[in-house]
Order: C-alpha cells, then sequence, then structure tokens
C-alpha cells in the first residue's frame, strides 16, 4: 500500500500554502503515480546543500499531489543537445509532503545530467519525468529497530525514510551513520541535527574521512569500520540495515557487518549506484552478450502506436538497436534493474536477462525489460 494512502492528509499546511498560489484548485484524491506515466513537473525552489549538491523541489503541472514510498526513485527525462536522456533520481523529500517532491543531486564531473540540472533548472522550468519506482522502502522489510548507512548522495532515500518517520511521529529506533570525504560534504547536515535533536529515537553519527577546512571536526574520522559501529552502535546486530552509496562503499559495508555477525537476511541495498549510470547504450551493447542468440539472425521490430520499423540483429539488445534506428524509448540504467523500459511485448519473442527490475506477474502480462531483452522472432512493439 502507499504510504499516501494510509497517511493522507498530513502535509503540514505551511508546505501547501508555500508552493501554490489556490491551493484549492489543486487535487489530493488521486495520488497515485506510476512508473510508466511521464508527468511535467515545475520546478518551484533550488536550494544548495553543499558546494556540488543541490536540491530540486518541484510540483506537478498537473496539479496533483504525488504518491510515493520512502526510498523510491524518479526517472527523470531531458532533451539534452537534441538527444533524449534519462535518469533515475531518489526521491528525498518524504510522501507525508505529498505537493512537492524533491530530488538531491551531486554534479558529478561528465555526468550529462547533472550538470545540465545544475546549469538549468530553476523555479519555473518544466521537465519531464516517469514516475516512482523501486523497492527499497522500509515496507519491504518492518522492524522495530532500523540502521541506516549512507555515503555521499546515498543520502537520499535514508533522508526520505527518516522525514517521513519524523512527519508521522513514529518514533522509530532510527540510527543514522552517514560517510562524507569532508565535513563540508555533508548533505542534510543541519536538518539531521535538528532533526535528531527533535525525535527521541532518532541518532544520527557523521563520518568523515578527514576534517577538511572544519580544523575542530569533533566527530569521527576515517571510513566506516566494525570498531566505528561497535563504539556508536553497539546493538547494530540486532538493527535491519538500509545502505545506499557508492558501490565500493555497499560492498565494504556488507563485508563489515558480515564479519560483525549481522544477519545478512536483515540487510538490504539500494540495488544500484544511480549516479554512476551514465554510460551510453552503446557502450553496454559493445560488452561481451552471454546469450545463445549472440551469433543468431536479424529480425524485424515493429513499434505499433509510432508505426516505425527496423531491422535488428538478435546479437542487439531491442533498447540500443531502437535508439539506432532513432526510436526513443525510456530507459535509465540499461541494465535491468529501475524497469524504465518496460514494454509489452505484443507479437514475437525475446530472451530476456534482467536485474530484478520487473515482477513475475508483469512477465505473465508480456512486459519485458527492453534494455536487456534480445530478439529471438520478429516483435511487435506497445511503442
Ligand atoms: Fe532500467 Fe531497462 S533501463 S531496466
Amino acid at each position: 500500500m502507499n504510504v499516501n494512502e494510509k497517511f493522507c492528509g498530513a502535509e503540514p499546511a505551511s508546505m501547501v500554502a508555500d508552493c501554490f498560489t489556490d491551493p484549492s484548485t489543486w487535487e489530493r484524491a488521486d495520488a497515485q503515480w506510476g512508473s510508466h506515466e511521464r508527468k511535467a513537473l515545475v520546478c518551484r525552489r533550488v536550494r544548495n546543500e553543499t558546494h556540488d549538491v543541490r536540491t530540486f523541489v518541484f510540483s506537478s503541472e498537473d496539479k496533483r499531489a504525488f504518491g510515493h514510498e520512502p526510498g523510491q526513485f524518479i526517472t527523470v527525462s531531458v532533451d539534452i543537445n537534441g538527444e533524449a536522456v534519462s535518469r533515475c533520481y531518489t526521491i528525498s523529500s518524504p510522501p507525508t509532503r505529498p505537493y512537492t517532491l524533491s530530488i538531491t543531486v551531486k554534479r558529478t564531473p561528465g555526468g550529462i545530467m547533472s550538470n545540465w540540472l545544475h546549469d538549468n533548472m530553476k523555479p519555473g522550468v518544466v521537465l519531464h519525468a516517469f514516475g516512482p519506482a523501486g523497492i527499497f522502502t522500509p515496507a519491504s522489510a518492518p522492524a522495530g529497530k532500523l540502521l541506516y548507512l549512507s555515503a555521499g548522495s546515498g543520502v537520499t532515500p535514508l533522508m526520505s525514510m527518516t522525514r517521513a518517520a519524523f512527519d508521522l511521529g513514529l518514533n522509530r529506533d532510527i540510527v543514522f551513520v552517514h560517510s562524507a570525504r569532508t565535513p563540508d560534504d555533508i548533505i542534510f547536515r543541519d536538518e539531521l541535527t535538528k532533526l535528531s535533536a527533535e525525535a527521541d529515537n532518532l541518532k544520527v553519527i557523521h563520518v568523515c574521512e578527514g576534517v577538511g577546512t572544519e580544523a575542530d571536526w569533533r566527530g569521527p574520522t576515517g571510513r566506516l569500520s566494525l570498531e566505528l559501529l561497535e563504539k556508536h552502535v553497539p546493538d547494530f546486530r540486532g538493527r535491519e540495515v538500509f545502505t545506499c552509496g557508492p558501490a565500493g562503499y555497499m560492498n565494504a559495508v556488507k563485508e563489515v557487518l558480515l564479519r560483525g555477525g549481522h544477519d545478512p537476511a536483515r540487510y538490504h541495498q539500494e540495488s544500484f549506484n544511480f549516479a554512476e549510470t551514465v554510460e551510453p547504450v552503446a557502450e553496454i551493447d559493445a560488452a561481451p552478450q552471454n546469450t545463445e542468440q549472440s551469433t543468431g539472425g536479424t529480425y524485424t521490430v515493429r513499434l505499433a502506436k509510432s508505426g516505425k520499423t527496423f531491422t535488428m540483429s538478435s546479437s542487439e539488445t531491442v533498447l540500443a538497436a531502437a535508439r539506432k534506428a532513432g526510436a526513443a524509448l525510456p530507459s535509465s540504467c540499461a541494465q535491468g534493474i529501475c524497469g524504465t523500459c518496460k514494454t509489452a511485448v505484443l507479437e514475437g519473442t525475446v530472451d530476456m536477462k534482467h536485474n530484478g527490475g520487473i515482477r513475475q506477474r508483469e512477465i505473465d502480462k508480456g512486459f519485458r525489460l527492453m534494455c536487456c531483452s534480445r530478439p529471438t522472432s520478429d516483435l511487435v512493439l506497445d511503442l
């Protein structure tokens, strides 16, 4: 069940007034926004979080409230230099403030979308996004005691969870350990400090690799380690762990927890690092293909709605071939994880090797992920 369905009406009135000139014209009843529904989002505010991280606050152009679960992501789609670029961003705002939705983005060197957002997004600018998706949510593993571990911009889904728990007065027992390079790089530092002072059961620990310009930094320094956990979270073995950050960080966290005797069944991590998903589809397609069809034939693909037809090799993914043929298919991770490229196959068959981005019931209904599907016959797609 969507959190908004459970707790509708929990949004602070000040937030509503802040966002709309005439709130009475806005609809709250239908807070659903499907992962396949493209919505126009209007930027309302831009907030500097650190020297290279900004939060972009949006409202919906269709004057409807948003609906998502804390921890989910949206897929932002922008035309950059004539090319459609899509990226997934975790929602940093909580569903308890449903009239606005925020993403918090680090400017990544060479990152096409992050640089575009930092350079172009300002109040009044409209962009499009596909609705919330993802299973990295507290609802997936209800627990009394939680340990949130994040690094860098991996803080965003955990921030959404923390804000939601606070807004709802859930009084969850949360220990939130966030790692940053220096104190200047800590995202949401002031807000987390304030929340931990106000909430009875929220403990926040910032761990910095170095002190940077803050010579009087009093928090722990170094990297997350077993010793650090034993010292600051001595009961970590009894907590449900949610982790998000760069792949290297999450691997290290997993190893530390295992070594410390934490039950792996109580460990959850964001399935991939959105910030690192910047590789073009062509590169992915050039990777060695471990499929039976890699040396097979040529097939015809027809897009039923647009009427476009193209031929492709069975060694390519449908997404890569469609791109080459000039057909714009929504996509983001290109790894079969995010579900953005989910498409109904109306005729024909494909060989799909996904990484959890599609549910069995969707497969049963004829949907497939185009980024990790290769044709085994001619195809007609619902596009
Ligand atoms: Fe993410 Fe296909 S683009 S699953």
